[in-house]
């Protein structure tokens, strides 16, 4: 479903994505997971077109998307949860939702995804004329969820939707992931928890200074060799 081949991104000068390839495949959650300052964020803007590649391709269906527009690649199917959730603390819970559907004409259909919303997250309901900012950060991470998802996307993608966030409440969240996964959605979410990326991923990406240090299904993986590649160093051997 989304193909990167030798993606490339600078800020000015500086390299901050130097030559990713990854793919996801329709219905898996696949981790982009790496430290700070690796290129995870860079590379979720460039596949959803707000920061520009300066080299190699991006695919979505087989289609170059590199060059198009947030909006154009927004209307393929794709919708971006980005970090720090940006809730609109001042409009209400319902109104953050609806904001999800602006671009979408089919109204009938997007009362129906709104009640819809109301199910999946049941505590949604009682807090409709609730202002976002009253909303704890669980309730927002799930809020912009269900924003994203008015918009019908096939391929979603997050930014460290555990970023700030209870132990619990992150597992609340990757549940609810999860279960859209199962629901045939596409997810690719980055993360900094090598932990979470192997609980949660089908696959993972491990990530580190801009280029991809290792990557397999979750299941095959060892922990202590993602640990590796995510640190880039070789541990002691110990035993
Ligand atoms: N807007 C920006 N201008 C200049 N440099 C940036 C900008 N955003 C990120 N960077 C740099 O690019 C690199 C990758 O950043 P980022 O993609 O945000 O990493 P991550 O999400 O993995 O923490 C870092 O070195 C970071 O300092
Ligand atoms: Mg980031």
């Amino acid at each position: 479903m989304l193909a990167l081949e030798d993606l490339h991104v600078h800020y000015g000068r500086t390299p901050a994505v130097r030559g990713v390839s990854l793919n996801v495949e329709r219905g898996e959650i696949v981790c982009l997971v790496g430290p700070n300052g690796a290129g995870k964020s860079t590379t979720l803007l460039a596949i959803a077109g707000a920061v520009a590649a300066a080299g190699g391709t991006i695919r979505l269906d087989g289609a170059p998307i590199v060059g198009r527009s947030p909006e154009a690649i927004a209307r393929m199917g794709l919708s971006l949860v980005p970090e720090g959730r940006h809730v609109f603390t001042q409009l209400s819970v319902e109104e953050n939702i609806r904001l999800g559907a602006q671009m979408r004409a089919d109204r009938a259909e997007v009362e129906q995804d709104f009640q819809r919303m109301l199910v999946e997250f049941p505590f949604l309901k009682g807090r409709l004329a609730t202002t976002g900012g009253k909303l704890s950060g669980g309730e927002q991470q799930q809020l912009v969820i269900a924003r994203a998802l008015m918009t019908r996307p096939r391929l979603m993608l997050l930014d460290e939707p555990a970023l700030g966030l209870a132990p619990l409440v992150v597992e609340t969240v990757y549940r609810i992931l999860r279960s859209l996964r199962d629901a045939g959605l596409t997810l690719l979410v980055v993360e900094q928890s090598t932990h979470r990326a192997l609980a949660n991923a089908d696959r993972l990406y491990v990530i580190r200074s801009g280029a991809i240090a290792l990557h397999g299904r979750s299941a095959d993986l060892d922990e202590d060799a993602v640990e590796q590649a995510y640190f880039g160093y070789a541990r002691t051997a110990s035993g």
